[in-house]
C-alpha cells in the first residue's frame, strides 16, 4: 500500500491566531492519479496544500509529510519545488507589469554568461504556452491578458519545473468552457506522463470527469477518501456538508405581474478605448422591481463589460440612454452608480473587490460609511453589530472581524464582499459570477439571500457562466453574444440547449 503512495501527509495540525485550520488531517495520494480534494469554504484545503508546498515552513505545523516514502521538512517553496511539488494558488499571483515569459521564469531566468538569455527564455516560454494550449506571444504583458489567460500562464509557470506532484487550487474558476476542456485534457495528458495531480475544485462535473479518487475535508478534518467510482454527486455533497442537501436552488414564489421598471437601457453602446473598438452594440434592456434577471453568454460575449460600464467602472465611452426609475441618468464613475442605488459584486475579487491590507470589518463597511446612522464619525459599535449580523447570516468562517481579510479562505472573502453590498441596501444589485469559488452549502445561502432581497423590492442582475445556476435562480434570462443581446428566455421555458443556441449563434 505504502509503496504506491507518492504522498503521505499524516496528522497535520495547523493553527492561526484564533483559528484551528487543520486539526489532524491525514491525506494519502497514489502515484500517477488525479486526486480531488473537496470541502466547504474554510474546510482547510488551501491551507493543507500550503503546508505541502512549503509556504508554511516545517515547524509552523505539526505532523509529517512523506514524498515517495521519504520524510520531508520543507523550509520554503523552493525546497518543495526541488522535491517535485508545484502548486498553482487559488488567487492569481502574476506580476501584471511583466511579460508572460518574465512571469514564467521569475527568479529562475535562463542565463548566458551571467546575463538573462532573453531568446532562450522566450523560446522556452512559447513552448510552455504551447503545451497549455494557448496561442499568445510570450512577450505580451500580463496586464493585457484576460483573467482566463492569466490562469493558463500560471499553469505554464508551474509546468516549468519538472513536477512530480502538481497541485491546482481551483484552477478553473475563471476559465471559459473551452479553456476548461483544454485544461482537463492537459491534466489527463500529464497523468499519462506519470505526473500526479491534486485537484481542488467546487465543481462536481470536473471532479467526476477527471478524478480517480476524492478526499473530503470538513472543518479541518479528513472525513474520508473514496474512489470516484464509489460515489455520485449527491453522496459527495452530503459528505462535504455533513447534512442532506437534496435541493440545489431554494424555491421562490414568482409573481405573475411585473414590478415597476427600475432600470432601462436604450440603445446602449460601449466603445473600448484600449482596444479602440465597440464592445457593446445597441443594447436594450429593462429590469423590474423584485426581479432576478440573468445574463448568460460565453466568455467574451460582453457580459462583464455591460455590468461594469453600468457601474461606471469601465474604461470606455458609452452611448445611448440609461433610465433609473424613469429618470435619465449619467453614470461615469462607481460613485455615480452608488448614488443611483446600484451595487456591483465583481467576478475579480483581487483587483476590484477586496482591500487586502484592511480588516474583515473594514472591508465590509467600506462602501457603506454613509449608510450608518451617525454619519461622518462612524459609530464603531454600530458597525460591529451589523458586521456580526452579516457574518452570521452568510455563515462566514472567521476568527474575528478585526483580522485581515486575507486571512480568510477564498470563498469566505467572497462572502464578505457580498455582505458589503447587502449592508448598503441597493436598489439594483448586480452580481457578476457571484458564486465562483463558493461551496454548495454557501451557494444555497447566497441564493436565499438574493431571494430575500428581491422580496424586499430590490432588483437583481446575475451574470453567471454556470447555466444551471442561471436557470435555477433567475426569472428571466438574457443571452449575449459578441456585444449584443441575442435572446430572452423566461424561467419556465429555460433549457441549456435553448440558452446555448443563442450564446453560440446556432440555427434556431
Ligand atoms: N493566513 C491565515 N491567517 C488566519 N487564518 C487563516 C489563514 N489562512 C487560512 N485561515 C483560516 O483557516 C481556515 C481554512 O482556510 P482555507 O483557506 O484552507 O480553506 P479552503 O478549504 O481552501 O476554503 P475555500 O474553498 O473557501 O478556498 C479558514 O477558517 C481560514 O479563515
Ligand atoms: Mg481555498
Amino acid at each position: 500500500m505504502t509503496a504506491t503512495c507518492i504522498l503521505e501527509m499524516d496528522n497535520i495540525i495547523k493553527e492561526f491566531p484564533g483559528v484551528k485550520a487543520l486539526s489532524g488531517v491525514s491525506f494519502k495520494v497514489k502515484k500517477g492519479e488525479i486526486h480531488a480534494l473537496v470541502g466547504e469554504n474554510g474546510a482547510g484545503k488551501s491551507t493543507l496544500m500550503k503546508v505541502l508546498s512549503g509556504v508554511y515552513p516545517h515547524g509552523t505545523y505539526s505532523g509529517s509529510i512523506k514524498v515517495e516514502g521519504r520524510v520531508q521538512s520543507f523550509q520554503n517553496t523552493s525546497d518543495a519545488e526541488k522535491a517535485g511539488i508545484s502548486i498553482i494558488y487559488q488567487e492569481l499571483s502574476l506580476a501584471s507589469n511583466l511579460s508572460i515569459a518574465e512571469n514564467i521564469f521569475m527568479g529562475d531566468e535562463p542565463t548566458n554568461h551571467f546575463l538573462i538569455d532573453w531568446d532562450s527564455m522566450q523560446y522556452r516560454a512559447n513552448e510552455l504556452l504551447d503545451r497549455v494550449g494557448i496561442n499568445i506571444d510570450s512577450n505580451v504583458l500580463v496586464k493585457h491578458l484576460g483573467i482566463g489567460h492569466q490562469q493558463m500562464v500560471e499553469i505554464a509557470k508551474a509546468l516549468r519545473t519538472e513536477s512530480k506532484i502538481l497541485v491546482l487550487d481551483e484552477p478553473t474558476s475563471a476559465l471559459s468552457t473551452s479553456e476548461v476542456d483544454v485544461l482537463m485534457n492537459l491534466l489527463v495528458n500529464l497523468k499519462e506522463q506519470g505526473v500526479t495531480c491534486i485537484y481542488i475544485s467546487h465543481k462536481f462535473d470536473e471532479i467526476f470527469r477527471i478524478a480517480d479518487s476524492v478526499t473530503i475535508l470538513r472543518d479541518g478534518q479528513t472525513i474520508d477518501t473514496k474512489s470516484i467510482d464509489s460515489l455520485n454527486e449527491t453522496m459527495l455533497i452530503n459528505l462535504m456538508v455533513g447534512r442532506d442537501l437534496s435541493q440545489r436552488y431554494p424555491k421562490r414564489q414568482r409573481s405573475e405581474t411585473k414590478g415597476e421598471k427600475v432600470l432601462e437601457l436604450k440603445n446602449y453602446s460601449l466603445f473600448d478605448y484600449k482596444e479602440s473598438k465597440e464592445r457593446l452594440h445597441h443594447i436594450n434592456l429593462s429590469l423590474h422591481k423584485g426581479e432576478i434577471l440573468g445574463i448568460a453568454g460565453l466568455m467574451g460575449a460582453g457580459r462583464t463589460e455591460l455590468v461594469s460600464s453600468l457601474f461606471g467602472a469601465y474604461n470606455g465611452k458609452s452611448e445611448g440612454q440609461i433610465f433609473i426609475e424613469g429618470n435619465e441618468v449619467k453614470i461615469n464613475s462607481p460613485k455615480d452608480a452608488m448614488k443611483q442605488g446600484i451595487g456591483l459584486i465583481t467576478e475579480d475579487r483581487k483587483n476590484l473587490g477586496i482591500f487586502p491590507v484592511l480588516s474583515i470589518m473594514e472591508n465590509m463597511v467600506i462602501a457603506n460609511l454613509d449608510n450608518i446612522p451617525g454619519k461622518v464619525m462612524v459609530q464603531e459599535s454600530e458597525e460591529n453589530l451589523l458586521c456580526d449580523m452579516f457574518v452570521d447570516t452568510l455563515k462566514i468562517k472567521i476568527g474575528s472581524i478585526e483580522h485581515k481579510i486575507t486571512s480568510l479562505s477564498g470563498g469566505n472573502q467572497q462572502k464578505v464582499i457580498i455582505g458589503r453590498w447587502l449592508m448598503r441596501k441597493p436598489k439594483i444589485l448586480i452580481l457578476d459570477e457571484p458564486t465562483r469559488g463558493i461551496d454548495v452549502g454557501a451557494k444555497f445561502e447566497i441564493y436565499n439571500i438574493i431571494n430575500r432581497l428581491v422580496e424586499h423590492g430590490v432588483a437583481v442582475i446575475v451574470v453567471s457562466s454556470e447555466l444551471p445556476e442561471v436557470m435555477g435562480i433567475c426569472d428571466r434570462i438574457l443571452v449575449m453574444r459578441d456585444g449584443t443581446i441575442t435572446g430572452e428566455v423566461m424561467h419556465e421555458e429555460a433549457t441549456q440547449e435553448k440558452i446555448m443556441s443563442y450564446a453560440i449563434g446556432g440555427s434556431d
